[in-house]
């Protein structure tokens, strides 16, 4: 594949702390869950994580389907790993590698408002705007990106490059 920088481990790096002392203003003196979305947003979510300035902060993990093996979005949500604990009353982030058509997102956050948390919010490392197809916004987005497919930084192809240190396009 020949693959082209879209956005640099420099510039990622440096977002990626913006948005942590944003969260940190955000969340100060209130206790925080932060919900990692299984397998793409590992690298950002602990990235992001490391910058968050809050002792009350506990990390969660959940893994939902979402494209299968083909690169269009079903928009039907399968839980494959769920919380191990309540999110009633609490604050919690959603991390999510990237928003795309949206249908993912829009269902999950669905099914995460339906535990009555006390507020729940959309923090995306890429948003495609472009690409939706139903109205969801995220609250914190690292990068609006173009309509292009994307690799790396926990991004994959068939579960491959997510370990690249950058975000990557592939051209062809
Ligand atoms: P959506 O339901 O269309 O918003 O899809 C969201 C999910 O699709 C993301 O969590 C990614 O796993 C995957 N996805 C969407 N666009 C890309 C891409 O450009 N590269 C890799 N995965 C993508």
């Amino acid at each position: 594949m020949n693959l082209k920088t879209l956005i640099s481990e420099e510039s990622l790096q440096k977002r990626i702390k913006e948005l942590g002392n944003q969260i940190t203003e955000e969340y100060k003196n209130k206790e925080l869950i932060i919900i990692c979305i299984l397998t793409g947003a590992v690298y950002f979510a602990t990235e992001l994580t490391k910058y968050i300035d809050n002792t009350n902060l506990k990390i969660e993990f959940m893994k939902v389907s979402s494209y299968g093996n083909s690169t269009e979005s079903t928009g039907e949500v399968k839980i494959k790993k769920d919380l191990d604990s309540s999110i009633a009353g609490k604050n919690v982030i959603i991390v999510e590698d990237i928003i795309d058509t949206g249908l993912t997102m829009h269902t999950l956050k669905r099914i995460l408002l339906d535990r009555k948390p006390e507020s729940l919010k959309i923090c995306t490392m890429l948003d495609k705007k472009e690409r939706r197809k139903v109205e969801i916004n995220a609250d914190y987005v690292g990068f609006d990106i173009p309509n292009k497919f994307v690799l790396g930084y926990g991004l994959d192809y068939e579960e491959y490059y997510r370990n690249l240190p950058y975000i990557a396009y592939c051209e062809d």
